[in-house]
């Protein structure tokens, strides 16, 4: 198994800059280009959420048009600045998750591994929400399976994590039972993460939370939460998760600009 992680993608309409400034729809073109170029190819590119900026139905439609060009299938995941009737709405014609179902979640049963995606978007906030339903379907997906390596996947991290300004819009709303269930499943390998628009990997219910940068604009580190919340273009990153035998899920953290490489001694 192996899988490619973007997140934040924070599409907008054609020529609309996020804050006047911020050209999301070229950044997930070159994140495209550059999983597109990954040898070997991933299964599968999962985003985690942000996959537009404001929600509206020409967000989707743009996100349809860039994210077209990927060689390999992508699997789609809700964050705070979703709108989960317009998500719909734009791709009504997914077959990995049940539109019959009120949130956007999904198992994906791969070759020896699992992907559990879950839907934090608490419609209207920043914060992120799990509610009773929602960590019913997580509960009984863990007790169906409790070998199989397991990746659960989301959006809001259910934790602070010492940046002030972002942790405050986290999960409130059930992270604790989603604690207590992850820590009563030693099969999940990885619970993995966006919202933050920063790298952070801190241990979380007895396995490893790792947030992912965004593939577009970054949020500035502040530590101390002292000056407002700001935009900054520190790189964008994209993870490649792979099962290895021996040492099981193993995250690479890349670059989405790609660098040129040399032989070690020259040549
Ligand atoms: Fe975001």
């Amino acid at each position: 198994m192996l899988f490619a992680q973007i997140t934040d993608l924070h599409v907008r309409a054609a020529g609309d800059r996020l804050g006047g400034r911020v050209d999301t729809g070229a950044f997930l073109e070159r994140a495209v280009a550059r999983l597109n170029g990954l040898d070997p190819r991933p299964d599968f590119v999962l985003v985690t959420g942000d996959l537009v900026d404001g929600g509206d139905p020409d967000e989707y439609a743009r996100l349809r048009e860039l994210l077209a060009p990927l060689a390999m299938p992508v699997r789609l995941a809700l964050g705070n600045h979703d709108d989960r009737e317009a998500f719909r709405a734009g791709f009504p014609d997914l077959d990995y998750w049940n539109a019959g179902e009120p949130f956007v979640q999904y198992a994906l049963d791969l070759d020896g591994s699992r992907v559990l995606v879950l839907d934090t978007l608490d419609q209207g906030k920043s914060t992120g929400a799990l509610c009773e339903r929602r960590l019913d379907w997580l509960a009984a997906r863990l007790a169906e399976d409790r070998t199989t390596p397991t990746v659960v996947a989301m959006h809001h991290p259910p934790i602070p994590v010492g940046i002030p300004g972002m942790d405050r819009l986290r999960l409130l709303e059930g992270a604790e039972r989603l604690e207590a269930l992850v820590a009563g499943a030693p099969n999940v390998e990885r619970v993995i993460a966006g919202h933050l628009h920063r790298g952070v990997t801190v241990r979380f219910a007895g396995t490893v939370l790792d947030v992912l940068p965004g593939a577009a604009h970054q949020v500035a580190y502040d530590a101390e939460g002292r000056a407002p919340l700001s935009l900054t273009f520190e790189p964008p990153m994209l993870q490649l998760h792979r099962l290895v035998p021996g040492a099981g899920l193993v995250s690479h953290r890349l670059t989405v600009e790609s660098f040129d490489a040399y032989p070690f001694g020259g040549g």
